[in-house]
């Protein structure tokens, strides 16, 4: 049995101020869930305020992005042993991340060692772009993802990673993917190759989410399908109601 997740990416939105405030609207309706980790990646500099505000929930952490050394000269950066202290999940290898600061696979795979290594969750996201799918280089591009992402590295526990399937296309355009489709590449592409490397266990046992332009109207459509184990969600994961309405359909 796999256990769904919804995780809220905020992004580069929410000053401290504002995030107090978002989280008060969250935290009655999320409690109320049963049966769905709920989680929450704010920026950075709301993790304290929201840490405290989380305290005592049932509503998790995560961070959106992190350094992969522990420390050292690298201005600007978040290291792992900061985030450990603070928050249970972290995003790794989001699109903009690749896109906008030159995030590669092989940079993607240093930051997961890492957060293994501290103790932290990561959601590794994966997904092909609007090119890439048309010239059908999807399996390509998703498996280089993976092997390359996933290198090296040796897991067994499969609730120690989670993996979204984030179709780039699909990511703020308020153009989802189908449910039918996404979980068509859970099915054929994510789990055969986490299978290769990890093990049938592993593979089955490992949560995958979908992420891109999930509103509460279309949540169920995704969480119905048999691979996909909850939603990476960005726009609507900063309106409560929003958020709330997709935890409660993957609860359902
Ligand atoms: P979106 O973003 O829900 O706004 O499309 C998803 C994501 O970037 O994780």
């Amino acid at each position: 049995m796999r256990v769904p997740i919804v995780a809220g990416n905020w992004k580069m939105y929410k000053t401290v101020a504002e995030a107090r405030h978002l989280v008060s609207e969250l935290v009655p309706g999320l409690q109320a869930i049963a049966g769905v980790e709920k989680v929450i990646c704010p920026p950075f500099t709301d993790l304290l305020a929201v840490r405290a505000l989380l305290e005592g929930t049932n509503i998790q952490l995560g961070a959106q992005n992190m350094h992969w050394e522990p420390s050292g000269a690298y201005t600007g950066e978040i290291s792992p042993l900061m985030l450990a202290e603070l928050v249970r999940y972290v995003i790794i290898g989001h699109s903009e991340r690749r896109t906008y600061f030159g995030e590669t696979d092989q940079t993607v795979n240093r930051k997961l060692q890492s957060a293994l290594l501290h103790g932290l969750l990561p959601i590794l996201c994966v997904g092909e772009t609007l090119e890439e799918n048309e010239s059908n280089r999807t399996r390509e591009v998703i498996e280089r993802q993976l092997r390359d992402g996933l290198a090296r590295l040796d897991l067994n526990d499969p609730t120690t990673l989670v993996i979204a399937y984030e179709p780039v296309w699909a990511i703020g355009t308020g153009r989802a993917a189908t449910g039918e489709l996404a979980n068509s590449v859970v099915a054929d592409i994510i789990r055969p190759v986490l299978e290769e490397l990890f093990g049938a266990p592993f593979a089955q046992g490992v949560r995958v989410l979908y992420g891109g332009s999930v509103k509460a109207s279309i949540a169920a459509e995704f969480f119905s399908q048999p691979e996909i184990d909850g939603a990476l969600v960005g726009g609507a994961s900063l309106k409560a109601e929003e958020f709330i309405g997709i935890t409660q359909a993957a609860a359902a």
